[in-house]
């Protein structure tokens, strides 16, 4: 609580519109799910759209702006979003071509991914 109020002041703007990015990382990440408890493919192409477009945030708001620990590396932080946005190519390549097992893979790495950031940033 006390982080997203500290938060919340130091950068509003940006506060709201990584709120309702993240949202949408969630909802992608769901239909993927979905898509494969149910086989189907265009569910899963069309997660992958949404995250891949949440996750092009990264580059356009600095991320620094939304990490008030000084303990925190900017570096590692930038480091799992750029995985992020590699492991959605490589899944996106394995579904076209049928290859869901790899998909998959590359699917809980980018879930790994997501909570390895909330960890450093909620210090969890
Ligand atoms: C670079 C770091 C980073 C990555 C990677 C990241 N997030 Fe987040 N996430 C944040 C920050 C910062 C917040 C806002 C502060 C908080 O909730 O602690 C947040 C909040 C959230 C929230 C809560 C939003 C709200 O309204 O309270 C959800 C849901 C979420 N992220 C989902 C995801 C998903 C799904 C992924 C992976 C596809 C992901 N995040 C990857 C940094 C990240």
């Amino acid at each position: 609580m006390l982080l997203s109020i500290s938060f919340a002041f130091a950068a509003d703007r940006e506060a709201v519109t990584v709120n309702a990015t993240m949202a949408l990382m969630k909802q992608g990440m769901n239909l993927v799910e979905d898509g494969f408890f149910y086989n189907d493919k265009a569910q899963i192409m069309k997660g992958i759209d949404i995250v891949e477009n949440a996750n092009n945030i990264f580059s356009t708001i600095d991320v620094r702006s939304f990490i008030n620990q000084k303990n925190v590396s900017v570096q590692v932080v930038n480091n799992l979003t750029g995985h992020i946005g590699d492991e959605l190519k490589v899944m996106k390549k394995s579904i076209a071509s049928g290859e869901y097992s790899e998909a998959s893979k590359e699917y809980s790495k980018i879930l790994n991914n997501c909570i390895s950031c909330h960890i450093v940033i909620r210090k969890w």
